[in-house]
């Protein structure tokens, strides 16, 4: 069945700090949004690349899909002001025949096409599937002096990574009530749970790190260099 890949690749980088997009920083022999395009490419299970940049980033985005080159790539569009517009965008772009979506964030390099494959075979049992892992540390609330107003009951909590898989009418229906909702969230089987879709957890892997912060991208080069 038709599986069209999403990279969401259409951010700021803000809280790195370099003042540019991140996926675009080297790493090792490529640039970040290079390692998951490679993964894409030797992937038997991905029929079709959807890269969703900015505007401003589009000409070295398809420098970095020539340069590969990632023959899968069919479209590089432009992203929005959130993810979730961004996804949003790519979506419209995927081609009729796929049946099945799979997002995933360009800032995350070390997705190993191990986990690719756990998640779509998952998603193909249930319709929807994401990469997670059970939360390591005892999470809390806290207000906005910072004092302690709950203690989350750390079993059952899962922190969410990317892939994630949807069979793309679901995903699709649940971007359209989001639109006429106004729902908002920051990873997309949200959207998919709240239209009323079961999302299944898939264990997911502790180098599928999202480069977010400098100390992220010390950890990367670590883990690239296999010192982690
Ligand atoms: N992303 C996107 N469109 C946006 C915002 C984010 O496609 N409007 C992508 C990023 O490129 C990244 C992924 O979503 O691959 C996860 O987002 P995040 O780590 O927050 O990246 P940035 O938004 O670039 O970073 P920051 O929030 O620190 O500015
Ligand atoms: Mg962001």
């Amino acid at each position: 069945p038709f599986l069209s890949l999403i990279i969401a690749a259409a951010g700021q980088g803000r809280r790195l700090g370099t003042g540019s997009n991140k996926v675009f920083l080297p790493l090792g022999d490529k640039p970040i949004l290079a390692h998951t395009l490679a993964v894409a490419e030797a992937s038997p299970l991905v029929d079709e690349v959807i890269v969703v940049t900015r505007p401003e980033d589009i000409p070295l985005c398809h420098q970095v899909v020539t340069g590969g080159p990632y023959r899968k790539v069919r479209q590089i569009v432009t992203g929005g002001r959130e993810r979730q517009d961004s996804i949003a965008a790519g979506l419209k772009a995927v081609a009729p025949a796929a049946e099945w979506v799979a997002v995933h964030d360009g800032a995350r390099p070390f997705l190993s096409p191990a986990l690719l494959e756990r998640v779509i075979t998952a998603a193909r049992d249930t319709g929807a599937a994401i990469a997670a892992l059970p939360v390591k540390e005892t999470i809390k609330r806290g207000n906005t002096e910072d004092l302690v107003t709950a203690t989350l009951e750390r079993r059952g909590l899962w922190a969410v990574q990317t892939p994630q898989v949807f069979r793309r009418d679901w995903l699709a229906a649940a971007y359209r009530e989001a639109e006429i909702n106004g729902w908002q969230a920051t990873d997309d089987a949200a959207l998919v749970e709240r239209a009323g879709y079961p999302v299944k957890l898939v264990p997911g892997e502790e180098v599928n790190i999202k480069i977010t912060t400098p100390g992220d991208l010390i950890l990367a080069r670590a883990i690239m260099a296999g010192d982690s």
